[in-house]
């Protein structure tokens, strides 16, 4: 079977080769863990295959993202590459598809309906939207968010694209149930020092390395051990 890469060595090899094409999955973690790291590695491997791949962010303005990501040694220059910036701006402007923001905050279907527009014959083969939690905010019933994301979910599922979600943890756990996988990222503190370690949870149709392996954040990104323990003797 076809495997798509996320873009980090590490991670493919405990995913037993990488995602299955045309399915959603949901990376989850604290601030600052590297979840729209880990996206980006995603959309550049897509990028760098000749793909064409869109970025939604809900949180860091795509300024900020430009810099952060350019000091990983990531251009997000490329035509291949569509960065949408739907971050609370508090601005009375368009994000996409004449949607303004305030319209699109209070309304997640706007934007399920949006990106169903921006999708459409584009062709995307790697979607990502970051964080989707940022929705939450807008639906207070929990119901109505589990039907809002698989509504937005089957509207991707349409253009047979590859989607990554991320996801802070705590806020919920809804999307976990409705994706094909979940890839978690926990910092623990050992004696003061923080212990980053990656596991893969869920991953549906596919066998895959149950083990928390560590990982690093370092000038060119993140980096799986996948052959490593996070803890010995245990
Ligand atoms: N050169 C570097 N070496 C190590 N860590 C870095 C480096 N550059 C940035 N970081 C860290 O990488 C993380 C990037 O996190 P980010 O992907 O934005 O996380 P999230 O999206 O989960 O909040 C931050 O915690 C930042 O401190
Ligand atoms: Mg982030």
């Amino acid at each position: 079977m076809s495997r798509i890469s996320t873009g980090v060595p590490g991670l493919d090899e405990m995913l037993n080769g990488g995602l299955l094409p045309g399915r959603a999955y949901l990376i989850k973690g604290g601030p600052g863990s590297g979840k729209t790291t880990l996206a980006i590695h995603f959309l550049m491997e897509g990028v760098k295959n000749g793909e064409k791949c869109l970025y939604i962010t809900l949180e860091e303005p795509i300024t900020t993202l430009k810099e952060d990501m350019g000091n990983f040694g990531f251009d997000l220059e490329n035509p291949n590459l569509r960065l949408i910036d739907a971050t609370p701006i508090g601005e009375k402007r368009s994000i996409f598809d004449g949607v303004l923001y305030q319209e699109f905050a209070a309304s997640f279907e706007k934007l399920t309906g949006a990106i169903n527009e921006e999708l459409k014959g584009r062709e995307y083969s790697r979607v990502v939207i970051d964080p989707i939690t940022m929705m939450k905010l807008t639906i207070k019933d929990e119901l109505e968010y589990r039907r809002a994301v698989i509504g937005l979910l089957k509207t991707i599922a349409n253009y047979n694209a590859t989607v990554l979600l991320t996801s802070e943890v705590g806020q919920t756990d809804i999307e976990e149930y409705l994706v094909s996988g979940v890839i978690e990222l926990v910092t623990i503190r050992e004696r003061g020092k923080p212990l980053r370690g990656i596991a893969i949870t869920k991953f549906r149709g596919s066998p895959f390395d149950e083990e928390l392996r560590p990982y690093k954040i370092t000038d060119r990104g993140i980096e799986v051990y996948s052959k490593e323990v996070l803890f010995h003797g245990v």
